[in-house]
């Protein structure tokens, strides 16, 4: 607290009361100076601004002078209080960039620092070559206008199944078989269509076209060709009046993209529930060329495209009127089309997590 002798004359007074803004300023800056930590700095913070603080404290006798002067030291208070506090903000600021500069150096990393093996060789990072003909893909769809979506692996029921008009005692439920959670309603997603109910749902109003790439996981007997885990990309077009012909038209010019040439298709009857009518779409084996090989299983095709157009109990399902809006649906597998570009036989070695295979591919 401040006091005052009555008996000092105002003017005496008020230049007391200058004086003591002066020298709190000094110490102020004097404390600053020294305080190197955040906790010091709410010290000071407390000390000189705060409610009990040594401004505080002046300005509360200012209420014992008279109003002239008042109004003049008050002024000159305000502005010191402004002052200080914008010196007290660049102080913190300044603490914590030595504190983040200090985090920094000790806590840095070469990434550039090669690994190397036990036998010394350095090991080279790439990409998977899941990973690049994924992103490859994706910028073919963005190119053609689609979105890229994404889906959860693990799914419930209604996603997976119900509202891809799967409905329980449909025997396409044992079709796949599925990787069941305990409680019977959650499982790993067994296909990427998933996502055409989440994207419809997330869309709301056609026209629209996304992929969703993504992993999926099925109960198989794992052979050259089958794997429990493996890769898809669904894809979904929905707008007004959309015809096979349209489908057919889109699949080749895509097909044509991704392998950078023709290739030879050819279409099949094929039975999914979320189309009608549904196909399979073949190319013929970019291995042997037709002549039989075990990913082709000798016939010299390849199923890599199924395909159809969207049944209008999905699109109820996604929320969409199927009078008013139509459209298709196809699911890629990636781990194939890997497979084709790179003339792999054995889908097993995909992710058999073999260095030497990957390591082929790596760009
Ligand atoms: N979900 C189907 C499968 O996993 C593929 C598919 C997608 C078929 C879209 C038709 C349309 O086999």
């Amino acid at each position: 607290m401040v006091h005052f002798a009555a008996r000092l004359k105002p003017h005496t007074l008020v230049r007391m009361m200058f004086e003591k803004l002066k020298v709190l300023e000094e110490t102020f800056n004097c404390a600053l100076r020294d305080g190197d930590s955040e906790a010091e700095l709410a010290n000071i913070k407390a000390q000189f601004l705060g409610r009990k603080g040594k401004l505080a404290a002046i300005l509360k006798a200012l209420g014992q002078m008279p109003m002239e002067e008042r109004r003049e030291l008050g002024r000159a208070a305000n502005d010191l209080k402004n002052r200080l506090l914008r010196k007290w903000v660049d102080a913190r600021a300044d603490i914590e960039k030595i504190s983040i500069d200090k985090k920094l150096k000790e806590n840095w990393i070469d990434i550039s620092l090669r690994e190397r093996d036990r036998a010394g060789r350095v090991w080279e990072a790439g990409l998977h070559p899941v990973t690049i003909v994924q992103r490859e893909l994706e910028d073919i769809f963005l190119s053609m206008g689609f979105d890229i979506l994404d889906g959860p692996h693990i799914e419930d029921d209604f996603h997976n199944f119900t509202a891809l008009n799967i409905p329980e005692s449909h025997p396409a439920r044992d079709m796949q078989d599925t990787f069941w959670f305990k409680d019977l309603k959650h499982l790993l997603r067994t296909h990427t269509s998933t996502i055409q109910i989440r994207g419809m749902k997330q869309k709301i109003k056609p026209p629209f076209r996304f992929v969703g790439p993504g992993k999926v996981f099925r109960c198989e007997a794992i052979d050259a060709s089958h794997e429990a885990v493996f890769h898809q990309m669904e894809g979904m077009l929905i707008g007004r009046s959309i015809t096979v012909a349209n489908l057919i038209y889109f699949e080749k010019v895509l097909l044509n993209e991704i392998f950078g040439k023709e290739v030879e298709i050819r279409l099949r009857p094929g039975f999914f529930p979320f189309v009608e009518p549904g196909f399979e779409l073949d190319i013929a084996c970019l291995i042997c060329h037709g002549s039989g090989c075990r990913v082709c299983k000798g016939s010299g095709w390849v199923e890599l495209l199924p395909c159809g157009m969207t049944h209008p109990n999905v699109l109820k399902h996604g929320g969409i009127d199927p009078d008013e809006y139509n459209g298709f649906a196809f699911g890629l597998g990636l781990d194939r089309l890997v497979m084709m570009r790179y003339g792999i036989d054995d889908v097993r070695l995909i992710h058999s997590g073999n260095i030497d295979f990957s390591k082929q591919f790596a760009v």
